[in-house]
């Protein structure tokens, strides 16, 4: 089975986004050696158009797939994106979309979780993405197998969480911790199973 990486951003109390989930205030932590440091180890999380202006060319190096909430989505549709990680085959969670904006993305309406399973039990040396948002993130907590948090050196107070889950305790092993000289933490778990 490959891995269900939830590969995200957040804040030092564990927040993705402001209460409507906008992450804009931690964007300006991707620069200088952090930022270089993941377009080179990770090109593929950085969005296609984005990468064009960045000049990030590498090939996928941790996954193939991505999968995102509709939520998450709309950030790149609603400013004509219709493919934003087109790099990547794209798969988007919704129920109210009923058809598919561009031929790179496959909508998920029924059965997520499962969906998923069929995801990791493909044969790929590369992993699959969770992008999120918060709900998706929750309703797969269980289907995760491992974290990269970028902990971005602010404090929110309130905010979208990492997870829209119930409350359960639930192991993880840490691996690599990583700090950057602008205050960006990155740290890799693997859950305990
Ligand atoms: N900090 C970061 O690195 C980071 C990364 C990604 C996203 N974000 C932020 O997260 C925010 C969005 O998060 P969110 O929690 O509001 O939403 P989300 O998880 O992106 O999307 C939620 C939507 O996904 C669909 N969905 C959820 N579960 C489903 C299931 N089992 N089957 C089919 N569809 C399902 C539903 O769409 P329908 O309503 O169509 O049914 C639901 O409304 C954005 O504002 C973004 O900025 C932050």
């Amino acid at each position: 089975m490959r891995k269900l990486t939830y590969y995200i951003a957040c804040t030092i109390d564990g927040f993705i986004g402001d209460p409507e989930g906008d992450a804009t205030s931690m964007f300006k932590y991707t620069e200088g050696s952090y930022a270089a440091t993941m377009a080179a180890e990770y090109p593929e999380t950085f969005p296609t158009h984005a990468r064009e202006i960045l000049g990030i060319d590498g090939e996928n190096r941790h996954f193939d797939t991505v999968v995102q909430g509709v939520a998450s989505y709309r950030l790149a549709l609603d400013i004509g994106i219709t493919s934003p990680y087109n790099h990547l085959r794209e798969f988007v969670a919704t129920r109210s979309l009923a058809e598919s904006p561009h031929p790179n993305v496959e909508l998920i309406a029924d059965d997520l979780v499962g969906r998923i399973r069929e995801l990791k039990a493909e044969d790929s040396p590369l992993g699959v993405w969770l992008c999120g948002g918060s709900t998706i993130a929750g309703e797969l907590i269980e289907e995760i197998d491992e974290l990269i948090i970028k902990t971005y050196p602010q404090v929110y107070g309130s905010g979208m969480p990492m997870f829209g889950a119930g409350f359960e305790p639930r192991d993880f092993e840490l691996g690599e911790v990583r700090t950057f000289d602008n205050g960006v933490l990155v740290r890799t778990y693997t859950r305990k199973r």
